[in-house]
């Protein structure tokens, strides 16, 4: 992914800086927006997983929706240009204010959670005379296998209204003048890496949806099944694009869908987790008792997943790339006053020294979006493949 001259350019800019590679991100898109559309399934990226303006602006023009989960969010895809029937607004907590943003913003639906909350949608709405489109978010209580803070649809997490409350919920909603059922929501965690969970989900929607036939005789037009397709951390190279085909595929077989039913998706992390890296340098190679840290002048304010959920990222000495015969056992942390501020234990690398450029790779995702200034840290900056000499350019001239 990065060769001899990049590393050259990447040498010359003051680091931590994020680096997107958009002729990867435009490939993976394609595949996506192909794939999608040979299954005619919809795809609403997940705007938290990044939130960068060139980032959305890319995936808009290939014409996907957008999953947002904050009022921000929401004014953020619509300054992009995403076309309001394209947003849906999930999230277990919408204040009254984000609620009225979303109603005046007609957007495509809300993602409720509880009957707490679309009481008061639909409060709202009456003040407003609007009739507002909603998706139950049910928790099908279904173990995705990940990691236990990324696990959204068992029946102890705080997401989604548990299935046996659905029918008192759906004699509930009936009585609400303003609330229009229009679909279901599922999202059951994310780094999801193997497909079971997925046929467990599509099982289970199947049966919802049978018993909401014949129980009520509801008939809804959208199933969206959410995101948590998980991506190759490990070894990013072997699968830079993710196999959307694969995923949709499997969706396909197990999902009982009607002809007219629409069938709808929020990716993030496999959208644009593999286009980053978090680039840094090392500051020191601190000798100590049994072993050696590799210092760099980033940290966990930059890239808070290995300290927040132990999550690995590929760690490759840039500068390094000729010599991976000797290789030496390193912890490599980050400057900030915490322990918890390391992003590897006892990782090989070919011999480190100071001012070597160092990878962090498949940081695309819930990177740069979830810095902090901790410790008044610089936020990193953000680097594009496609205007990298340009910002060269720029920096000398200041
Ligand atoms: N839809 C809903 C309702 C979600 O809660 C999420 C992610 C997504 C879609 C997108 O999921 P994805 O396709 O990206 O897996 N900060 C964590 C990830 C938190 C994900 C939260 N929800 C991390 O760094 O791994």
């Amino acid at each position: 992914m990065f060769n001899k001259e990049l590393v050259k350019l990447f040498s010359q800019i003051e680091t931590p800086f994020y680096y997107y590679d958009m002729g990867l991100f435009e490939k993976s898109l394609n595949n996506l927006k192909s794939t999608a559309v040979k299954y005619n399934y919809k795809v609403h990226y997940a705007l938290k997983a990044n939130a960068n303006d060139k980032i959305l602006e890319t995936i808009n023009n290939f014409g996907f929706g957008a999953d947002c989960v904050s009022g921000n969010e929401i004014e953020k895809a619509i300054k992009i240009g995403f076309p309001s029937d394209k947003i849906v607004f999930a999230g277990v907590g919408k204040t009254d204010k984000e609620i009225e943003f979303a109603i005046n913003s007609s957007i495509f639906g809300f993602n409720s959670e509880s009957i707490e909350e679309i009481e008061i949608i639909n409060e709202i709405a009456i003040k407003k005379q609007k009739t507002v489109p909603v998706f139950l978010r049910l928790n099908p209580d279904i173990d995705a296998v990940t990691h236990n803070y990324l696990t959204t649809g068992l029946n102890e997490n705080k997401f989604g209204i548990p299935l046996s409350f659905l029918d008192d919920v759906l004699d509930k909603v009936q009585k609400l003048s303003n609330i229009k059922i229009i679909g279901l929501h599922f999202h059951i965690g994310s780094q999801i890496t193997s497909f079971e969970p997925y046929i467990n989900l599509c099982k289970k929607v199947n049966i919802i949806q049978e018993n909401l036939y014949n129980k009520h005789g509801i008939k809804l037009k959208y199933i969206n099944l959410g995101g948590g397709l998980g991506i190759n951390y490990t070894n990013p190279e072997s699968e830079l694009i993710s196999d959307f085909e694969k995923f949709f595929s499997i969706i396909n077989e197990n999902l009982h869908t009607r002809p007219e039913q629409e069938i709808h998706f929020e990716l993030g992390r496999s959208v644009i987790g593999q286009t980053g890296s978090l680039i840094s340098r090392v500051l020191y190679v601190k000798k100590s008792v049994n072993k050696q840290f590799a210092i760099l002048d980033a940290g966990m304010t930059d890239l808070i997943r290995p300290a927040l959920y132990g999550a690995h990222h590929k760690i490759e000495n840039l500068s390094k790339q000729e010599n991976l015969t000797d290789l030496i056992k390193y912890d490599i942390v980050g400057p900030v006053c915490e322990s918890s501020d390391s992003f590897d234990i006892d990782i090989e690398l070919p011999k480190t020294e100071r001012g070597d450029i160092i990878a962090l790779r498949s940081a695309g995702a819930y990177g740069e979006i979830m810095v902090s200034q901790y410790n008044l840290r610089n936020k990193p900056k953000t680097i594009y493949s496609d205007t990298i000499l340009q910002h060269l350019k720029s920096e000398s001239n200041n």
